[in-house]
């Protein structure tokens, strides 16, 4: 297909997807404004229509909590009316307002998803002229420090430089294995055993569930899988979503390593954004940056030569692989050496280097699921992430093998949400916004 034709029919995705301020993830299953997809959506319509970059952003701050964090989901009421038939977990759910950081204004979740926003803003000042750019970035600069100043003050209770997660749903990664073994391991409280022994799951997927009227559930995350992520949810709504009182009785608390690399890139993202407005990073701030890039390698396991994820609650660290392990190379801050052993895995053939690459589990794992979520299917955000990171040490020639891979595969099936990495059908909803606007800036 024409460069052209696919640029126009992913901006047809993004036109459908619109609701004025901001833009829908997918019509139906996901009707509301989501943290890193906005994020991603305004890296693509960046490249068309900056004005409506900046807008998607602006409307993400407009849910920003006054202690700084941005949340993962804003409500609005006309996607809250749409969420009685799509997605059950809407601003009823959260109740946000417990929290009194919450915006009075806006109906939000209670917790927050990966940080892309300082990216996103970077890449879209640069297709705006100068002064226009300037303009921009000085009007979200204060906004995103305070999002990292609160990202390092409040879930890096330990002061290691390492933040902390509460959620699943907080990585972006919902159903990755290593969140639901541990989740299995150390907090499956007995009402969900009880279900899971009696075989209750159909009975409640009927009952409750509604994102399985839009995708087929063996692509979804399984029944036992959404009880154990309402359960925490539920918790963290009962402590009013503050961090003293959550980890008072915490059970389950992750360093997460794809986070925290996110993390780590934006950090980076927002020191450039510092510099091209003639502001500074707020010294304490800085002093984190750097500990935080030189404590990522506390992430990383001799024993088995590679980075993992880490349980806060007791140190140890968790050794389930996923494409987490890879996204060290976009938060810029690990060796030429440490690169080299993660690209070996990324060309590995047994792992993730499959007929479509990037698997979000690799194929030699017991998890590995290529249709099954993020339990084995590629996405196209993790591909352009990983695209990044090895652009930053050099890979030139593996970035653009996935780069046309990830273009091949929405020729092939769409512009769908994920894709089976092993034969590229395509898998959950259809008119996904981030795959639209990420092979519009793949394609660019
Ligand atoms: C799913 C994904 C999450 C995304 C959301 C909206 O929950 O796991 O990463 O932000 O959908 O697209």
């Amino acid at each position: 297909m024409e460069k052209l034709e696919l640029i126009e029919q992913a901006k047809a995705v993004l036109r459908l997807n619109d609701s004025g301020r901001s833009t829908r993830p997918a019509p139906g299953l996901y009707p509301h404004q989501w943290l890193w997809d906005s994020c991603f959506i305004a890296i693509g319509i960046s490249h068309y229509d900056t004005k409506r970059a900046a807008q998607e952003i602006y409307s993400l701050l407009e849910g920003q909590w006054s202690n700084g964090m941005i949340p993962n989901m804003i409500f609005s009421e006309a996607s809250d009316n749409e969420s009685a038939r799509g997605h059950r977990i809407g601003s009823g759910f959260w109740q946000s307002t417990r929290s009194p950081y919450a915006p009075k204004h806006k109906q939000t979740s209670g917790i927050t998803q990966p940080p892309m926003v300082a990216e996103a803003c970077w890449r879209i000042a640069k297709k705006m002229s100068g002064e226009e750019g300037i303009a921009f970035l000085k009007t979200v600069y204060p906004a995103i420090v305070r999002y990292h100043t609160w990202l390092y003050g409040d879930r890096d209770t330990d002061g290691n430089g390492l933040i902390a997660l509460f959620h699943p749903w907080e990585t972006g990664l919902d159903n990755t294995p290593m969140w639901m073994s541990e989740l299995r391991r150390v907090h499956m409280p007995l009402w969900i055993r009880v279900v899971e022994f009696f075989h209750l799951e159909k009975l409640l997927e009927t009952l409750f569930r509604k994102d399985t009227k839009y995708v087929s559930a063996d692509q979804r995350i399984s029944t036992i899988e959404a009880l154990m992520m309402t359960h925490v949810a539920l918790g963290l709504r009962k402590r009013d979503y503050d961090t003293k009182r959550i980890l008072r009785r915490a059970h389950f608390v992750l360093e997460s390593l794809s986070y925290n690399s996110i993390l780590l890139g934006n950090n980076e993202r927002l020191i450039d954004i510092a510099h091209k407005i003639g502001e500074k990073i707020p010294e304490d701030l800085d002093a984190k940056f750097k500990q935080a890039r030189k404590n990522l390698e506390m992430l990383w396991s001799e024993d088995i030569n590679r980075y993992c994820h880490r349980n806060y609650l007791t140190g140890e660290i968790i050794p389930v692989e996923g494409i987490s392990q890879l996204l060290p190379l976009y938060s810029g801050a690990i060796n030429k050496q440490r690169a080299e052993i993660l690209v070996s895995a990324l060309l590995d053939t047994s792992k993730f280097w499959l007929e479509f690459p990037v698997p979000s589990v690799p194929k030699n794992s017991p998890y590995f699921n290529p249709e099954k979520y993020w339990q084995g299917p590629t996405w196209i955000n993790t591909n352009w992430l990983v695209i990044d990171g090895l652009r930053k040490y050099g890979y030139e020639n593996e970035a653009e093998q996935i780069r046309q891979k990830s273009i091949k595969l929405v020729e092939k099936s769409g512009f769908y949400e994920y894709f089976n990495p092993l034969d590229g059908s395509p898998a959950g909803t259809n008119n996904f916004s981030w795959t639209a606007a990420l092979i519009i800036d793949l394609l660019s």
